[in-house]
């Protein structure tokens, strides 16, 4: 009998690795902010999966509600009415900032941003889109062609049209800039970026609120309202990428919130379900669903608004509201983020600190004053990162690593003893970054 790890590296091909090299630790239970292996071996999950699981693993009522709708009905063709599609785009809406109103569901983060593409094009009459180069956008072509980050090069060339510019990264300003004396530099050059390429050529501006998967780059508060104006001011589309920002992360319902930004469109996936079922979506406002009234939608997907994903939707906000989750999220969220100033205090690895809500990266560098990463940027791991890793499994605490970022974004019902117990093995393996000085 092979074992579920031997036909995994038998059968299945695993998303962004070299094969030959992939390890396979089966899991096998779940709930609340845990999963355990198959040797009983019990984690506490502070990345959320692939920070995704937001509420936590296997919520009852959200476990029930798919059940139920599994029972009632499990597929309508997009081109009729679901009562779960319909409840859960009205949800969406009310969620949402401003007048993002309509819903066109996907499968993922990646297949939204696709469709915004698409949308923000057929709308404008306009082809290009400007991304940020540290950006991540998701797998499909169009996604990735949008994404900055080194996932793209190997897959080029991907869709024309494609501008990127320079992100708010205030611990590597990009213009050698300090913050606040900079003059938000990093926002004015996509102003003049969008001038030499011509505003009435580009369509859309599409933006991480909170950069995730390169390193969660908090910007400044000015960033996001001055990219506002200046999107309004050439009448380049706002599109809020908010598949990991989403829903809670922040301690806020979407990350845009924190600045009281209100995006022309809004992608979204992660946190809408938590990945119980996959589901993305497509958020227009008023004026772009106007527009759609008259004009043909050319997107489709067998799958848009699958009932059991949307039940699976409903459920899951609901969780977020009755539980006051948001909440949660920003108050655990003031935890870490003292315990993480706390922790670069006394580690001379750590570089730099970024948080918001359950929101957070650690960056880890050799030298302080030279920056130099301690783990070098899309190269292989010295050894130090996967110590590190070791170590916190063996503490049974999971948290994502990339390069020299450790990743912490654990489910947003986390309590304070959890949360204590994540950060007191991060703090304490951190010594071997030390030692590795
Ligand atoms: C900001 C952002 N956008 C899009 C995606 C792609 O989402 P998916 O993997 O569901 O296609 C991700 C995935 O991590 C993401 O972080």
């Amino acid at each position: 009998m092979s074992t579920v790890g031997d036909l995994e590296r038998k059968h299945v091909l695993r998303s962004w690795a070299v094969q030959g090299k992939n390890t396979y630790e089966e899991i096998v239970k779940a709930e609340g902010c845990w999963f355990w292996n198959s040797e009983g071996k019990k984690y506490l999950d502070f990345s959320s999966q692939l920070i995704n699981i937001n509420i936590g693993h296997q919520h009852p009522k959200i476990i029930a509600a798919i059940k139920e709708q599994a029972d009632k009905i499990c597929y309508v063709t997009p081109s009729f009415a679901s009562e779960p599609r319909a409840k859960l785009a009205e949800l969406i809406a009310k969620h949402t900032p401003g007048d993002l109103v309509k819903t066109l569901f996907t499968l993922g983060g990646a297949e939204a941003n696709d469709n915004a593409i698409k949308i923000a094009r057929a709308y404008t009459k306009r082809f290009k889109v400007i991304s940020r180069y540290r950006s991540y956008h998701g797998a499909t072509y169009g996604a990735i062609s949008l994404t900055g980050d080194p996932r793209r090069p190997p897959v080029e060339p991907g869709i024309p049209g494609v501008v990127r510019v320079f992100e708010p990264y205030c611990y590597r300003c990009s213009f050698g800039q300090t913050y606040p004396g900079c003059g938000l530099e990093c926002a004015e050059h996509v102003r003049e970026v969008m001038l030499y390429e011509d505003p009435n050529s580009i369509a859309a501006f599409f933006v991480e609120p909170v950069t995730g998967t390169n390193g969660v780059f908090v910007p400044p508060k000015e960033y996001l309202p001055r990219i506002r104006e200046i999107c309004d001011e050439f009448g380049v589309l706002l599109v809020a990428d908010e598949v990991m920002t989403g829903w809670g992360r922040t301690g806020k319902w979407f990350g845009v919130d924190n600045w009281n930004v209100v995006p022309d469109m809004m992608t979204m996936a992660k946190g809408v379900t938590q990945g119980y079922i996959p589901l993305g979506a497509v958020v227009v406002n008023q004026k772009i669903s106007d527009y759609l009234d008259d004009n043909m939608l050319w997107c489709g997907l067998t799958y848009s608004g699958h009932p059991l994903a949307c039940a699976c939707g409903v459920a899951t906000v609901n969780v977020y509201e009755e539980e006051k989750l948001i909440e949660n999220s920003a108050a655990m969220g003031e935890i870490l983020k003292k315990r993480l100033n706390d922790m670069k205090e006394k580690h001379p690895s750590i570089g730099d600190v970024r948080s918001i809500g359950l929101f957070a990266a650690i960056e880890l560098v050799k030298d302080r004053d030279t920056k130099e990463p301690l783990a070098p940027w899309n190269g292989p791991d010295p050894g130090i990162m996967g110590q590190i890793s070791k170590c916190l499994k063996e503490k049974g605490v999971y948290v994502y690593p990339r390069w020299n970022y450790l990743f912490l974004a654990p489910p947003i019902a986390i309590n304070e003893e959890e949360l204590k117990f994540g950060l007191d093995a991060i703090d304490e393996c951190l010594d071997l970054a030390d030692k590795a000085l």
